[in-house]
């Protein structure tokens, strides 16, 4: 990024995101919550015991943050954007105080999470940035603890949203993490149509995170 673009150009930082949310400018607004989600959760094992500590960064308008709430899941759902939480707030009624204004990259949780779920945030990271997003993870999730969600795959240079090419992901992620799942997204927005696979990372026991 030049040192003379505005801040409001610069994805890595948040008033790139504020303008747009600011403006209205969401094409990655799911607006509800997506199928695979939805049977990611139906089929969490021992549903009715200690719910799953999830983390959901860059959480938006924080529909699945919600949804995760809702089934009784142990969720924080962190947003670098002022404009983004003001949006889910409302959203999240009852559950609102499971939002906090945080940089993923800064923040310190008060203990390892089971889950991330991960959904248009990767590739809303500049490219400089993905070697640390998957040193984060597996910083914050405890050994065995999953990374889950939607990846945004292909080649452009351009963006956001940045596609990662299938290889780059598995170079990037597989260190620390195992691939458990691997599925075709029906129910993609425009903006991600025919380019998501959902995935699961296990992350490793052994790993080094960082
Ligand atoms: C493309 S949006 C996706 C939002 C949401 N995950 C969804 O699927 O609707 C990317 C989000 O990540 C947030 N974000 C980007 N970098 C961040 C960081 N370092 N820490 C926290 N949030 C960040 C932005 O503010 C924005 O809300």
């Amino acid at each position: 990024m030049s040192p003379d673009k505005p801040d409001h150009q610069n994805p890595a930082l948040p008033d790139f995101w504020e303008k747009r949310y600011r403006e209205g400018t969401t094409p990655w607004n799911a607006g509800g919550v997506p199928r695979a989600l939805q049977d990611f959760v139906d089929a969490w094992p021992g549903r009715s015991e200690t719910p799953p500590r999830v983390l959901v960064p860059g959480c938006g308008h924080a529909w699945e943050a919600r949804h995760l709430c809702q089934c009784g899941w142990d969720v924080l759902a962190i947003d670098f954007s002022p404009a983004a939480i003001d949006h889910a707030r409302p959203l999240m009624g009852p559950f609102a105080a499971r939002l906090m204004l945080a940089d993923f990259f800064a923040f310190a949780p008060a203990q390892p999470f089971d889950l991330i779920y991960e959904r248009a945030f990767l590739c809303a990271l500049p490219r400089h940035l993905w070697a640390a997003y998957a040193a984060r993870c597996a910083e914050l999730l405890a050994p065995g603890g999953l990374l889950a969600g939607y990846f945004f795959l292909g080649s452009e240079p351009k963006g956001p949203p940045f596609a990662i090419e299938p290889a780059a992901l598995d170079a990037l992620l597989a260190p620390a993490f195992e691939r458990i799942a691997d599925e075709a997204v029906e129910d993609s927005l425009a903006v991600f149509q025919g380019r998501e696979r959902w995935q699961v990372w296990r992350r490793r026991a052994n790993c080094v995170a960082g």
